[in-house]
């Protein structure tokens, strides 16, 4: 299979880069074909701005939708964008390494979302607006899965956890970002008190580590509901059978 590594730390003795590491060297062991997007040795241009869009379709104002239809369209896109787009169109899993910073993922990493997930491709499908998103798009079939280190505590990101579950604090990026284009996205997959990971407990990080990437095409997916199976009658609001009486992210994941 053919797997993408997007990873953000330029740091070669960083968690995040042995977790890159251990990824590159278990995939390959197993026959898998990797590509990387390493974005800071890649000088990746992390603003999303004007310098997109070399052949404006309205020169007075700058509208990044209207802007990203057309150069995505007219094929006026950078090529540094078309070049991550087809890495992402050429795989079957897309693996995101970084480290936690300020609940996200670093700024760098979240412009390469905002270039490379351009209106046609990855919002605004076929140009036909919503109408196909959470779990349909370009991306379907495809398997995306984030890499986590964290510094904080495991304690912290608990369900009942002072900073909130990490799980809940990622949907923005699971779900508004990667089941958005019709990814099927996998559970987080996190390394907690990153800062002081010490000697003796490094190998059990790296198996539990090789042991996901191992099921990476086999684990279920997180159960997020689909846009057009039935579960939003008017594409909008969740039907009331479902979770009844209750609001919040949460809704959105089916049980189990
Ligand atoms: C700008 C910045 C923001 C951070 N924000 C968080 C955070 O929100 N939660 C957390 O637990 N740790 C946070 N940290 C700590 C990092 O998660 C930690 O340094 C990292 O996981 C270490 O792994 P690395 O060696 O791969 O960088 C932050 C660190 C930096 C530099």
């Amino acid at each position: 299979m053919n797997i993408l590594l997007v990873h953000a730390q330029p740091e070669s003795t960083s968690l995040t880069r042995h977790l890159v590491n251990v990824a590159r060297n278990f995939l390959e062991s197993r026959g898998h074909s990797v590509v990387e997007s390493d974005l800071y040795a890649m000088g990746w241009k992390a603003v999303f701005d004007g310098e997109d869009f070399p052949d404006r379709s309205d020169p007075e104002r700058l509208s990044f939708i209207a802007e990203s239809a057309h150069a995505f369209a007219s094929g006026s896109q950078t090529s540094d964008v078309v070049q991550e787009q087809n890495k992402v169109l050429a795989a079957d899993a897309v693996i995101f390494v970084f480290p936690l910073w300020w609940f996200s993922m670093p700024a760098i990493m979240n412009g390469w979302i905002e270039r490379v997930w351009a209106y046609g491709l990855a919002y605004g499908y076929q140009d036909k607006g919503n109408a196909h998103r959470y779990g349909e798009g370009s991306f379907l079939g495809k398997r995306a899965l984030l890499a986590v280190s964290v510094g904080g505590p495991e304690k912290d990101y608990a369900p009942r956890g002072i900073n909130g579950c990490l799980e809940q604090l990622l949907f923005p990026i699971t779900h508004g970002t990667l089941f958005y284009t019709g990814m099927e996205v996998l559970p987080t997959f996190a390394v907690y008190g990153s800062g002081r990971v010490d000697a003796d407990v490094m190998p059990q990080v790296e198996a539990a580590w090789r042991n996901r990437l191992e099921r990476l095409f086999d684990d279920a997916p997180i159960p997020f509901r689909c846009q057009n199976d039935g579960s939003y009658p008017d594409r909008h609001i969740l039907a009331d059978h479902l979770a009844p009486g209750v609001t919040g992210l949460a809704v959105h994941t089916a049980e189990r």
